[in-house]
């Protein structure tokens, strides 16, 4: 019996953690790919004497602010809190994390560890925000989103023991193409095939596999060696395959699919210090321009444009402008006064946001030192995952990973106490690396559902009973897309990059260019 789309994407995200899940949309084609960024053609000047009020410091109101104001606009950003990034946060030792159920955490990691409880990882193919960290100088490195290296786990696979991505990668593939050999071999593909095709497809399975002159699969080098070759007779002891039994626990194919969805695919980047590079990078060029610590209390319709409310320092301020870009997480819109036109309203009422979490560990570097592993993702099937190890720092003594970054819904975990989560995801360590579980110090956990000014990682669905990630038109999306008068709706939930910081910035883009063509088109 076959199954609905949404329940192997559902089945697809236990296995792998939600990346797996998205990794499939993208295979069915439910995210479009990126295309080049968009080039702005409103000519310098277009904002002379309009002023823009940018609700948000996040990366969209960054990126409105920073084009803006190269175009002559009057720009001010009101941001709620006193840095600059939204999402985009980097949180490093001595920090202190308050969350809005009233908990607080203190950061206790060493000098120079950090870790990115935002967004973490910027795909080759996301040229928008590469292109602002290439002309605000920020410096880049290699962010490790695979490794051959790291493991996979599942306590009812394999009798528990952890394998090695290299294995599950090329074991699989020496048994799909033995299979297909022995298909081709059998006459079972002689409809599809012709006489030469099958003589060239089995060469290139004897490669592919690799193959042996029976075209059967009897291990790789590839997969790894029981005992490393050396010096004198240390000739070297090639490992065993995996049986394809195990392989096909979904656990580990799942896994092992995640670096194939596009925006996954190396090179990966990510700024060299953390990501919140970017965002004070902006910051920077931007001078006076943003108002941190204003909270937006009200949007209103005036006759010729927008009057924002804020309040800061404890007073109620006014903002008046003839434009309105409004970046603000649709979550945290419903608790602004506004104006905006009913069908905008029940949007912004209904819509849900996805509640990621992740857990922060400090620890000696037990990974590259003890067990030659060097950045990357690791996946268990019980308890919280990934492991994510830092691509920042490689060979220093010590380091911080991630163990655990899903949906706090997931499993129930939301439901475990804050010791219980940090167990559970000190265990997802142990299982993977027995041993060195206890080696881990300083957890931190950010649930961005419980940030302030977040709540909620990113758009999961644009009224009840939807997905944003499922295909076909959403009426809800294409509303946003369009103006609501003279406010503009910006961020990822506007962009069909959802959950990442490219949509963001070109939302805002995308929204730049009309108020441009809107203010050119009214000279004229
Ligand atoms: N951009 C986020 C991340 O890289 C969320 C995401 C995960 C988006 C997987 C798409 C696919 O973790």
């Amino acid at each position: 019996m076959g199954i609905s789309r949404r329940e192997f994407l559902c089945r697809v995200g236990h296995a792998g953690g939600f990346g797996a899940a998205f990794f499939t949309m993208q295979g069915l084609g439910l995210m479009a790919p990126a295309e080049a960024p968009p080039r702005l053609d409103t000519a310098p000047g277009t904002g002379a004497g309009v002023k823009v009020a940018i609700l948000g410091a996040g990366i969209a109101g960054l990126v409105a602010a920073y084009e803006m104001k190269a175009l002559g606009y009057g720009c001010t950003v009101l941001e709620a809190r006193t840095r600059p990034g939204g999402r985009n946060w980097t949180v490093r030792g001595g920090d202190r994390i308050t969350l809005t159920d009233g908990s607080a955490q203190t950061c206790n990691w060493g000098r120079g560890q950090y870790q990115n409880f935002g967004p973490a990882r910027l795909p080759s193919a996301h040229t928008a925000m590469l292109g602002y960290c290439r002309k605000l100088g920020v410096a880049m490195e290699v962010e490790i989103n695979t490794n051959r290296s790291t493991r996979l786990e599942n306590d009812a696979a394999n009798g528990g023991r952890p394998l090695e991505q290299r294995q599950v990668v090329n074991d699989a593939r020496g048994h799909v193409s033995e299979l297909l050999a022995k298909c081709i071999r059998r006459g079972a593909l002689d409809a599809e095939l012709s006489a030469e095709d099958r003589d060239r497809m089995l060469s290139f399975l004897r490669t592919y596999g690799p193959l042996d002159k029976l075209y059967a699969y009897t291990g790789s080098e590839r997969s790894g060696y029981a005992e490393l070759p050396g010096a004198g007779d240390q000739a070297g002891v090639l490992r065993k395959p995996i049986g394809m039994d195990t392989l096909l626990d979904e656990n580990f194919w799942g896994a092992i699919l995640f670096e194939e969805a596009f925006d996954m695919q190396a090179t990966m980047f990510q700024p060299v210090g953390g990501m919140d590079r970017i965002p004070f990078a902006f910051a920077q060029a931007l001078g006076g321009t943003i108002e941190y610590g204003a909270e937006v209390k009200e949007i209103r319709k005036t006759a010729g444009g927008v009057r924002v409310v804020y309040a800061q320092q404890g007073a109620e301020k006014p903002l008046e402008a003839d434009y309105c870009l409004c970046s603000l997480p649709l979550v945290m819109l419903r608790k602004v006064a506004n104006d905006f036109s009913p069908q905008y309203q029940k949007i912004i009422a209904g819509c849900t946001y996805g509640n990621a979490y992740k857990i922060g560990w400090e620890s000696r570097r037990f990974w590259e030192q003890d067990l030659n592993i060097y950045g990357g993702l690791e996946y268990v099937k019980n308890g919280p995952t990934p492991v994510w190890l830092p691509s920042g720092g490689l060979f220093a003594e010590r380091g911080v990973l991630v163990s655990g970054y899903g949906f706090e819904t997931a499993d129930s975990f939301a439901r475990l106490s804050l010791e219980e989560k940090f167990a559970a995801s000190r265990q997802t360590v142990e299982r993977l690396h027995p041993g060195y579980g206890k080696e881990l110090e300083n957890p931190v956990i950010v649930p961005w559902n419980r940030v302030p000014f977040n709540e909620g990682s990113w758009i999961a669905s644009y009224g009840p009973g939807q997905d944003a990630y499922s295909d076909g038109v959403d009426p809800g999306y294409e509303q946003l897309l369009q103006p609501d008068g003279r406010i503009y709706f910006v961020g990822e939930h506007v962009s069909h990059i959802r959950a990442w910081q490219e949509g963001a910035a070109r939302s805002a883009l995308r929204a730049v260019q009309m108020i441009g063509e809107r203010e050119r088109a009214r000279r004229a």
